[in-house]
């Protein structure tokens, strides 16, 4: 379901890492970047995928929390920096 081009789920990042970038990719033929958002350790960005947002990409150390569960991207995971 879409409200204002929007999907209503959310998509929440906690970063676990100091400098985590959360990347925004462009919807539709190409896939560019088109918006980078950087985190400091302990940040939180509560987002949703849009009609100008297909996809993203995280650098670093996160947690991303989704209805598919809980992922960790990083090195180690858990503790990283
Ligand atoms: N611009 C692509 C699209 O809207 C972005 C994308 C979504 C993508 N899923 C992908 C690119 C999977 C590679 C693989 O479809």
């Amino acid at each position: 379901m879409e409200i204002d081009g929007a999907n209503q789920d959310y998509v929440i990042i906690k970063a676990t890492g100091s400098g985590v970038n959360i990347i925004g990719m462009t919807r539709g033929r190409d896939t560019r970047f088109h918006h980078t958002e950087k985190l400091d350790k302990g940040e939180v960005m509560i987002a949703q995928f849009t009609e100008n947002t297909s996809a993203i990409k995280i650098r670093g150390s996160a947690e991303i929390h989704s209805a598919f569960g809980v992922v960790r991207s990083g090195d180690s995971g858990s503790q990283g920096e």
